[in-house]
């Protein structure tokens, strides 16, 4: 068979090729449309947008987003668009038996090239490097607030400017609006208390502040503020075990009366005398169930310090949301919860305690007194 044609391969016909630019078609659909997906709703609560900054902390670094992202995408147009002429212009001809010429190296134009994005970015740091100077100065008076990241909650100690005493919240941060929040955060994790053991959280509500990492053994300090009263959603934004998704959180901003009247009730204890009916059985069930081995409630009755694994009951009904902000707080949804709290929230901590249907409801009603 020496010297005539080699016999080729058969290459795809012409179905096989419909059907590949079809299936990438589709492809290409499905990128566009997931990418499409990221901008929806956007102006519906919760907004979880650092695009939408509603406070100073967040306005600052949105800023430098402006700044940036014109530059990247003038950056991005130039070099694909370059690369695409190239392509386009210098595309050999299909009959063309020669290889192009063959270039090795450029000095003039390497240098260019080193330079133009060393200036970019040179230039991109100046903002940059002072927002960060600025937003790493400890603010005027500020109001500080402790975060105790846990598996898998947000708790918020505050002190009571009353008695000085300690006032315990989870998932709900109540902060006055047109105040610096200086935020002091730590992470406690299976080993709860005191204990520096733990596990990384990251504290993240996008419309106040850009994300700070909770690392055990450290205090890491935020600050945030927002303009308005509102509600801003956050979340836990590093992987910290598997509820590590159902770790939410809501701050409410509130005008400084409002604030000092949310303070001052919070900071009242629940009450534990002259309860009736069910409300009694299940403030009784409260301690006989061993809700009281993990749950603190002030005014409960109780032999040493209260627990503190799980998150303060104190005013747990005047909370909209609870179990990480993942439940709105309504009896039914009590009730599911304390049935059986890893089946509607997989990972949780808190144990199902087999009680039976009487003793929830109880707890339920007692649970609900808790405003
Ligand atoms: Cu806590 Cu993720």
């Amino acid at each position: 068979m020496r010297g005539s044609t080699p016999a080729r391969r058969p290459g795809p016909g012409p179905r096989q090729r419909r059907t590949a630019r079809g299936l990438a078609g589709w492809a290409l659909l499905a990128i566009i449309a997931l990418l499409a997906a990221g901008c929806g709703a956007l102006d519906e609560p919760p907004v979880q947008s650092a695009l939408e900054p509603a406070g100073p902390v967040a306005r600052a670094q949105d800023q430098l987003w402006d700044i940036v992202f014109p530059v990247a995408v003038a950056v991005f147009v130039l070099v694909q668009g370059a690369i695409i002429f190239a392509m386009i212009r210098y595309r050999a001809p299909r009959d063309e038996a020669t290889p192009p010429n063959q270039i090795e190296g450029n000095t003039r134009l390497e240098i260019l090239w080193t330079i133009i994005p060393a200036l970019i970015l040179a230039g991109i740091a100046v903002p940059t490097v002072r927002t960060i100077f600025v937003q790493a100065a400890a603010p005027e008076a500020p109001l500080e607030v402790r975060v105790v990241a846990k598996q898998y909650f947000w708790e918020f100690q505050y002190e009571d400017p009353a008695s000085g005493g300690t006032v315990f919240t989870a998932t709900e941060l109540h902060i006055p609006t047109e105040t610096p929040v200086l935020l002091s955060m730590e992470s406690h994790g299976l080993a709860q208390g005191e204990d520096p053991n733990g596990v990384i959280h990251s504290f993240w509500v996008p419309q106040l502040a850009g994300k700070q990492d909770v690392v055990p053994g450290h205090i890491r300090p935020l600050v945030i503020e927002a303009d308005e009263p509102g509600e801003y959603s956050g979340q836990c934004l590093e992987f910290c075990g598997l509820s590590h998704a159902n770790m939410l959180f809501t701050v409410v901003a509130q005008d400084q009366a409002d604030f000092d009247a949310w303070l001052a009730a919070q900071a009242e204890p629940a009450d534990s005398e002259g309860l009736e009916g069910q409300v009694a059985a299940g403030a009784e069930a409260f301690a006989t169930a061993q809700c009281i081995a993990c749950h603190a409630i002030d005014g409960y009755p109780v032999e040493g310090d209260p627990a503190r694994v799980g998150p303060d009951l104190t005013h747990l009904a005047s909370r909209q949301r609870f179990a990480g902000g993942v439940f709105e707080t309504t009896p039914e949804n009590l009730a599911a919860w304390i049935a059986d709290p890893p089946g509607v929230k997989p990972g949780a901590q808190m144990p199902d305690l087999e009680l039976d249907d009487d003793t929830i409801d109880a707890l339920v009603a007692y649970l609900m007194t808790l405003e």
